[in-house]
């Protein structure tokens, strides 16, 4: 990701419906942190581009204090470009890298409010099993799910 890539970024966050707007300034937060100094950040994020335009983007980045326990923190395809294999492709573009920087161990959290059950269909598709369930986390009734895959 590249600055130039941002606004188109942020655009396609506020257009999806499973972001609040407070997600989405949390998620501005983190890719500023992350353009202001790439390699340093703790970051990582790939935009996906389809013609010459931001069709999606994947962030993720080594769990502090682990070893080889990697998040993704964000993955987010625009409304109009999901379901063709956008978001498997930016999936599987992280689980490579994390591989060779030797990472071992992938974790997502997801919320349980029924606005998600696609994302976590596609989560459990690809292998993320949930092994974590915090009650009410977010909100009464909006449980935080815990995603894991192993690499090896
Ligand atoms: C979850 C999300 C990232 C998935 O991205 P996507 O680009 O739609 O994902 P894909 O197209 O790779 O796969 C979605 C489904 O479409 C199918 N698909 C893949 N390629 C396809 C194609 N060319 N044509 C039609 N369907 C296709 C896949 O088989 C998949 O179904 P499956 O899970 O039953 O296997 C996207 O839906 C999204 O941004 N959701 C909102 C934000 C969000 O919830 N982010 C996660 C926060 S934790």
């Amino acid at each position: 990701m590249t600055r130039d890539d941002k606004p188109e970024v942020i655009r396609l966050l506020r257009t999806l419906p499973e972001f609040e707007p407070p997600e989405v300034a949390v998620a501005e937060e983190v890719i500023d942190s992350y353009l202001d100094n790439p390699s340093g950040s703790g970051y990582y994020i790939q935009v996906a581009e389809a013609g010459s335009r931001v069709a999606g983007y994947i962030c993720y980045g080594p769990a502090p204090l682990t070893e080889g326990t990697w998040d993704v923190y964000w993955l987010a395809v625009s409304t109009e470009k999901q379901g063709k294999g956008i978001g498997s492709a930016l999936m599987t573009f992280a689980e490579d890298e994390i591989r060779r920087a030797e990472g071992r161990l992938i974790i997502i959290e997801t919320s349980s409010k029924p606005g998600y059950q696609k994302t976590r269909r596609f989560y459990l598709n690809r292998g993320y099993r949930i092994v974590g369930c915090l009650s009410d986390f977010y909100a009464p009734g909006d449980d935080k799910l815990t995603h894991q895959k192993r690499l090896k």
